[in-house]
């Protein structure tokens, strides 16, 4: 039996903005297969970066990517990709972090500053620490057209996203993965790390992507009643493995930022060396399982939880059934390296309607600000 009002929210129409939509967040999250769909015309075909950056990425031996906040999470989630696509290593700074660090640059490493307003402090600064110590070749990746941080860069690449009204970033956020994704790619090929089938394949999940998401919010009536269930929860725990692992991160964040809740994401892996410990019933467990390599270590992973009476909430695209203490969200098919941005969609609706349930001031959440430009 769901809490009072909450039968009411759930019959709730999404509609458009222009038809009364209640929150720029919801336009937002709701504008992402057109936002994804725009980038995908823009660079889908021969992954398209511009000539006088595509030219410089041959001899690129590293990768160093700033930011903050979601971005930070965005700058996880491509570290994976810049490995297994372009044979990169790769840093991701905490930007707030970077600053402070002794950094040793290599002379070949391509540093990529990441920023939806391109006016958050700790991201200029720690640009411009990169650029002090010594790093020559610097990307910025924004949502801001001639924004500060495209204006101290080699490089910039906008994503295209349209004004982000609500303090929380959703379409900005999967058009910087979108984007990442074409930035690694483009590296791998330039390097020779792709062949002609990967750079194909590369392609057509890329046209696949903007249906994926709308099939996602199409799951809008399930994550409601997972929202229903969840809002009340003071504490809640997101996990997921390699590249879901910050997709989790994204999560728990973005409950913190709208929703108020203290959700915290933990690798699933790591459960068992701690977290654990505060797994019961009142504690549930958001599982982020696509069904890939590590999807039978994360269902081992879940066995503790359950042993400890820890409620689970899995979005899969797995065949798991839905059985007593774990409720099964079927999330798409057809994803492979794109499939982090699906998952990310699904926690943004989640956390938007936590945030709904709870009559938080979702656009303007309390003591945020859309871009900190004061370090
Ligand atoms: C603020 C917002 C966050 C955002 C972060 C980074 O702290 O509250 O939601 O992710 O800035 O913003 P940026 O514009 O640099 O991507």
């Amino acid at each position: 039996i769901l809490p009072n009002g909450i039968e009411q929210a759930l019959q709730m129409p999404a509609v458009n903005k222009s038809q009364g939509i209640p929150h720029y967040m919801l336009e937002e999250i709701e504008a992402q297969p057109e936002t994804l769909a725009i980038l995908v015309q823009k660079y889908g075909a021969g992954f398209s970066l511009p000539l006088a950056l595509r030219g410089k990425l041959a001899g690129i031996r590293s990768v160093t990517l700033l930011a903050c906040g979601s971005s930070y999470h965005a700058a996880l989630v491509a570290s994976y990709w810049f490995e297994t696509l372009a044979g990169l290593p790769v840093q991701v700074g905490l930007s707030s972090e970077y600053s402070d660090r002794d950094v040793h640059p290599d002379a070949y490493d391509l540093v990529v500053a990441i920023s939806q307003s391109g006016e958050t402090a700790d991201t200029i600064a720690a640009l411009k620490h990169a650029q002090i110590n010594g790093s020559p070749r610097t990307v910025a990746l924004s949502n801001s057209p001639g924004s500060t941080l495209t204006t101290l860069v080699d490089h910039s690449l906008l994503t295209h996203s349209g004004a982000e009204q609500s303090v929380s970033a959703t379409k900005s956020l999967t058009a910087q993965l979108l984007m990442l994704y074409v930035l690694a790619f483009t590296l791998g090929e330039a390097r020779g790390e792709l062949s002609k089938e990967q750079v194909t394949a590369a392609q057509q999940e890329m046209l696949d992507l903007p249906t994926a998401v709308a099939e996602t919010l199409q799951l809008t009536k399930d994550i409601r009643r997972w929202a229903g269930m969840l809002h009340r929860k003071k504490n809640l725990f997101v996990i997921g493995r390699n590249a879901h692992y910050p997709v989790a991160m994204e999560g728990a964040f973005k409950l913190r930022e709208v929703a108020y809740q203290h959700a915290v994401a933990f690798p699933s892996g790591e459960l068992k060396h701690g977290p654990i410990t505060l797994v019961n019933e009142e504690l549930p467990v958001i599982v982020c399982l696509p069904w890939n390599l590590q999807a039978q270590k994360m269902l081992d992973d879940l066995k503790a939880v359950r042993a400890n009476r820890g409620e689970i909430f899995i979005l899969s695209n797995g065949n798991i059934a839905s059985v007593e203490g774990t409720s099964v969200i079927r999330m798409p098919n057809g994803l492979n390296h794109l499939s982090p941005i699906i998952y990310t969609v699904a926690l943004q609706m989640l956390a938007y309607y936590c945030a709904v349930f709870s009559g938080n001031d979702i656009d303007a959440p309390r003591n945020l600000a859309k871009a900190k430009t004061a370090t």
